[in-house]
């Protein structure tokens, strides 16, 4: 499945009836327009961007225009605000007046508020347009652009609004990491941790090495991407629509997201509050399950290490994120549906722990 241990690697997947091939290597952009004229589809694409992107978007368009195609522009502004129904609807319309049609292609360029808008774009627009996904944060690279999940929020919901649409191409440029803030990066770095985790020991180790600061040397950088995108694909295969085997890519997102609503959603960002998530989801893990504590040691020692949160604000309260937990679409009404491990790569779905360990595990945070 996995190409030579070279500059560039090629993974190949079907998921849910969609064949495509995600390629990762530092300078792929200017590959994008030829890779995609391989697949013989419409001859005109729409790259949606934002501000933060602009370049690499110019780039994308330019490979694809040396292919080809005619290219649309659609920029949107920066930041979660941009997934939203009206933001969806501002883009359908572009669509419809560029004369995008279903075998052209809509080509996310950006992290994972590009992805999931522009993706939830192609899903809807003429009841779906296909998809590429040129993800340019570490986040979406080993995470959000990968599975077909997309979608917009609403006032009452993060996500409320989506479907499932798979792309079929995924173009992954990691000379892209190099213009990333430093902050954006470790967060992407929290979820690499978490496949890590999910994974196998082997694959923790590798992870758990990883030098500071981020990106590091572009090569063995490239290989923990293609081997967390290697896990994810291999997930998603076999379970795209997250009826079991996917949830466990949820590892430490239960309190994780619990946090990242009781703070508004501000104070942390998003892989932020997923370290701090993980750390609570391993210290459960080593009193309902038989995790050894050494491992939530070691889980906490390499997130510190890459600047992520260990320590829990005191002002992010208990009884919210609890709260808060409690919304989370991915919780049902009776139970929390966390995932454990017995130890890394050994993964246990569908766990209800008492409450008191919950909340100890909240409050062990802000020791
Ligand atoms: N980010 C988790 C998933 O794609 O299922």
């Amino acid at each position: 499945m996995t190409g030579p241990a070279t500059a560039a690697h090629v993974i190949s997947a079907e998921v849910g009836g969609t064949h495509f091939t995600v390629h990762i290597g530092d300078g792929r952009l200017e590959h994008l327009g030829p890779l995609w004229a391989e697949r013989a589809a419409g001859d005109q694409a729409l790259v949606v961007f934002d501000a933060n992107t602009a370049s690499h978007a110019e780039a994308a368009a330019a490979s694809l225009r040396d292919a080809g195609l005619r290219t649309h522009m659609a920029e949107v502004p920066p930041g979660e605000r941009s997934k939203s129904l009206t933001e969806l609807e501002r883009l359908c319309r572009e669509a419809a007046r560029a004369g995008i049609r279903r075998a052209d292609a809509v080509v996310a360029v950006g992290g994972g508020v590009v992805g999931d808008l522009a993706g939830f774009l192609a899903a809807s627009y003429q009841r779906g347009v296909r998809l590429v996904h040129v993800p340019t944060t570490l986040l979406a690279m080993v995470d959000s652009s990968i599975g077909g999940k997309t979608g917009v929020d609403l006032p009452e919901g993060k996500n409320y609004v989506g479907a499932i649409w798979q792309p079929q191409l995924v173009v992954m440029d990691t000379a892209t990491l190099g213009t990333l803030p430093a902050r954006e990066l470790s967060c992407g770095f929290a979820e690499v941790v978490k496949y890590g985790l999910l994974d196998s020991i082997e694959l923790f180790e590798r992870v758990e090495a990883w030098p500071a600061p981020l990106p590091g040397p572009g090569g063995p950088l490239l290989d923990l991407i293609r081997d967390c995108v290697r896990h994810k694909v291999e997930v998603v295969t076999q379970d795209e629509r997250e009826t079991g085997l996917r949830a466990s890519l949820n590892l430490g997102h239960t309190v994780g997201h619990g946090i990242e609503a009781a703070a508004g959603y501000e104070r942390y960002h998003h892989g932020e509050a997923i370290s701090l998530g993980l750390l609570a989801a391993l210290r459960i893990a080593g009193h309902a399950r038989k995790l050894d504590p050494s491992w939530r040691d070691r889980t906490r020692a390499v997130l510190e290490r890459h600047g992520l949160p260990t320590r829990l604000d005191p002002e992010v309260r208990t009884p919210d994120i609890l709260a808060a937990m409690g919304r989370d679409k991915k919780a049902d009404a009776t139970a929390l549906n966390m995932v454990l491990l017995d130890e890394p790569g050994v993964v246990l779905l569908r766990q209800d722990p008492p409450h008191d360990l919950v909340v100890a595990a909240i409050e062990e945070l802000r020791a």
